[in-house]
C-alpha cells in the first residue's frame, strides 16, 4: 500500500507515519529525515542542504529527487511505504506521478495553528532541531501555505484524499487514521 501523510509542520507526520509504516508493513520515508542524515554525516549533499533545513528553506527539487526518489521508488517497487514530507509541492507530486509511483492513499493531518505552534515549540526543547525556534517555525508554517496547501486540492481531484483531525491525542489520531485506510 502506498500512503502520503500531507500536514504542516508539527501536524504529526512523523509520529503517525512511523505507527502507520510499522501496521501496514512498509517502510516509513521521512525526506526531512533523510536530509537531517546528509547534514549529520557532513556528507557533500549535507553541506549544500544545511542552509535550507536551518533557515527552513525548501531544498531544491534535484537535490531532493536525488535524495528522495530513489528510496521512494524502490519501496514502491517492494510493496509500498508511507511518505513523510514528499513530495511537499504539486511540482515534486507531478515529478512522482511520472514514475507512476504515487499514493494511492493521502491522509491530511488538520491542526489548528496555534497548536501546531505550541506542539514544535514544545519540541524545542529535546529535538535539537535547528528550524525549532519561533522565526524559523513561522517561516516554515507561511511555506506550507504557499506551497504544500495545494496538494491538497490536488490529490482531492484525484480522488485519494481523506482528511483526518489531527488535534486529538495520538492514539485516538492513530485510530483515525487507520479506519481512514
Ligand atoms: P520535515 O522534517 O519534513 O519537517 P516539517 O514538515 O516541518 O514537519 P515536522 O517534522 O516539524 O513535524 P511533523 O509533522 O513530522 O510532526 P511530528 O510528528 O514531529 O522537513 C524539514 C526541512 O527539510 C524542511 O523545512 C525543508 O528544508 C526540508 N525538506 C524536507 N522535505 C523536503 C522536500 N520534499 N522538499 C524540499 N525540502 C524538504 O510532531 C510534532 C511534535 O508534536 C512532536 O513533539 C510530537 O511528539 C508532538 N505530537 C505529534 N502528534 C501529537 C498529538 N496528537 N498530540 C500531542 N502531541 C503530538
Ligand atoms: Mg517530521
Amino acid at each position: 500500500m502506498r500512503v502520503m501523510m500531507l500536514g504542516a509542520p508539527g501536524s504529526g507526520k512523523g509520529t503517525q507515519g512511523e505507527r502507520v509504516a510499522a501496521h501496514v508493513g512498509v517502510p516509513h520515508i521521512a525526506s526531512g529525515d533523510l536530509l537531517r542524515a546528509e547534514v549529520r554525516a557532513q556528507t557533500e549533499l549535507g553541506r549544500q542542504v544545511v542552509g535550507c533545513l536551518d533557515s527552513g528553506r525548501l531544498v531544491p527539487d534535484e537535490l531532493v529527487f536525488d535524495l528522495v526518489l530513489p528510496v521512494v521508488l524502490a519501496a514502491a517497487e517492494a510493496g509500498g511505504y508511507v511518505l513523510d514530507g514528499f513530495p511537499r509541492s504539486v511540482a515534486q507530486a507531478v515529478k512522482l506521478a511520472e514514475h507512476a509511483a504515487g499514493p494511492e492513499r493521502v491522509i491530511f493531518l488538520s491542526v489548528p495553528e496555534p497548536l501546531l505552534v505550541r506542539r514544535l515549540l514544545e519540541r524545542a526543547a529535546v529535538s535539537g532541531r535547528s528550524d525549532d525556534t519561533r522565526t524559523v517555525i513561522t517561516d516554515r508554517l507561511r511555506l506550507f501555505e504557499s506551497e504544500t496547501r495545494p496538494l491538497i486540492d490536488h490529490y482531492r481531484a484525484e480522488g485519494v484524499l481523506q482528511e483526518v483531525a489531527a488535534d486529538l491525542a495520538v492514539d485516538e489520531v492513530t485510530k483515525a487514521i487507520l479506519a481512514a485506510l
